[in-house]
């Protein structure tokens, strides 16, 4: 049995709270793309845990970790996790890296800075790393997890070659003087390989065996298909495949009998950084949402972006993620609003309406958005499980986005923790 879960929307949809509940059904959870810019919060009583690369179903003892080929991974981060973990859980045979997945470099998330800084149209990313990481593998110049283990002369000498070019633009272009040497970046970096080393492995073997001895595996994506490089709201986007697409090169698995995947979807929807977003509250219902919904980024602490749920967007990306049936997140934040609106089509600057979501970033801006109204409920429907408990307009409201979205809304989250979900 293989699932992949993906976020439907600009990410934060309560992934990891949904890989965390079904984790206890799976042998491996395996993380394929993107880095340390993710932030999965999941409440295990209540202690909040917090996970950047490491799939958060390592938390079940039953359950072994993959961090993908397609992942770019900044050890410092990594290490800092597997030592918080590793207070709880044991990590020896259960937590893999893959050989091939590329290292964020000290110099990437200096670019990475640099270029947010300097850049008028900035992106708002998460400092991370991650797309100067995602340049150097599509240019060919990365370094992988397999090279820590080449000899010392080699590896510097791979490191300088991706370096040199970047350090010179660095120094005339973004006028930055102080930068790591090399032999400095090559001691850092083998300080931290010395603690990781015996997790790095051909991590697409692991799952080869496991599929064909038919284990259960579980794909974790990050971020969300609107934040997808090919099919997001680009340029703000994220580098790398976030669609379930992503699973299948990210990870080696071919195309095995892909049993489902599961679109994770926010009953509201929220962006962090910059770019389009037709249906953001810039007011006290975004506040509203903001604070119900903790809307705090977990990686950077930004606070987010709040808005209407957007059904040509969301439409859009489940169909682009080939979802099949939907866990829609947070109801319960939506306690207590006396209506609620749902977009259901964009106004175009020429009068016209269009219910497909727009390739270009600029038309998206000048959209306005077409809402149905819908009223709210008084009732807490906070950490309720069964549907029939649930008031009558949030049931006609799920309803209405499940007929729009053609898929199963075949669970529902009420509440942070681990049991509040309601199974349909
Ligand atoms: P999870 O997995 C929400 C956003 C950043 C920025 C853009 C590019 O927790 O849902 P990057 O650092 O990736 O180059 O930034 O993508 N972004 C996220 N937004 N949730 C995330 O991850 C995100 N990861 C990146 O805010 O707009
Ligand atoms: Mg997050």
């Amino acid at each position: 049995m293989i699932y992949i879960i993906v976020g439907t929307q600009w990410g934060d949809e309560g992934k990891a709270k949904v890989v965390d509940y079904l984790s206890k059904d799976f042998d491996f959870v395996v993380r394929y793309q993107g880095g340390a810019n993710a932030g999965h919060t999941v409440w295990v009583k209540d202690q909040k845990i917090v996970f950047h690369l490491i799939p958060s179903g390592i938390l079940r003892e039953n359950v072994q970790a993959i961090l993908g080929n397609g992942l770019v991974i900044e050890l410092e981060e990594l290490v800092k996790e597997i030592e918080f973990l590793s207070k709880f859980v044991n990590l020896k045979n259960r937590l893999w890296i893959s050989n091939k997945a590329h290292i964020v470099m000290p110099y990437h998330k200096i670019m990475d800075r640099v270029k947010e800084q300097k850049s008028s149209n900035s992106i708002g990313t998460t400092l991370r790393g991650i797309g100067p990481c995602y340049v150097d593998k599509v240019d060919r110049t990365g370094i992988r997890m397999v090279d820590l283990f080449l000899p010392r002369e080699e590896l510097i000498s791979r490191i300088n070659k991706s370096y040199e070019v970047k350090k010179f633009l660095l120094k005339n272009y973004y006028n930055i003087e102080d930068l790591p040497s090399v032999d400095k970046i090559y001691d850092d970096l083998m300080e931290k390989a010395n603690k990781i080393k015996e997790f790095i492995t051909d991590t697409e073997k692991l799952l080869f065996e496991a599929h064909k001895k038919r284990m259960n595996i579980l794909f974790e994506g990050a971020q969300g298909g609107l934040l997808d490089i090919d099919f997001g709201t680009y340029p703000y986007v994220t580098s790398s495949n976030t669609v379930s697409g992503g699973a299948i090169t990210g990870s080696g698995i071919g195309f095995f009998d892909i049993a489902n995947v599961i679109g994770i979807t926010k009953a509201y929807i929220t962006r962090v950084g910059e770019g389009p977003f037709p249906t953001e509250q810039k007011n006290e219902v975004g506040e509203y949402l903001r604070e119900r919904g903790r809307e705090y980024g977990a990686t950077t602490g930004r606070p987010r972006r709040c808005g209407w749920f957007d059904l040509v967007a969301t439409k859009y990306s489940v169909d682009v993620n080939g979802v099949k049936e939907i866990f829609l997140m947070k109801l319960d934040v939506l306690d207590g609003l006396d209506k609620i609106y749902v977009c259901t089509a964009y106004e175009l600057p020429d009068g016209s309406l269009t219910h497909y979501f727009p390739a270009s970033s600029s038309i998206l801006n000048s959209v306005k958005p077409k809402y149905v109204v819908f009223d709210g409920w008084k009732e807490s429907t906070f950490g309720k499980t069964s549907y029939k408990d649930l008031p009558g307009a949030a049931k006609r409201y799920i309803e209405f986005l499940e007929t729009s979205l053609e898929r199963k809304i075949s669970y529902i989250s009420t509440g942070y923790e681990r049991d509040s979900v309601i199974v349909r």
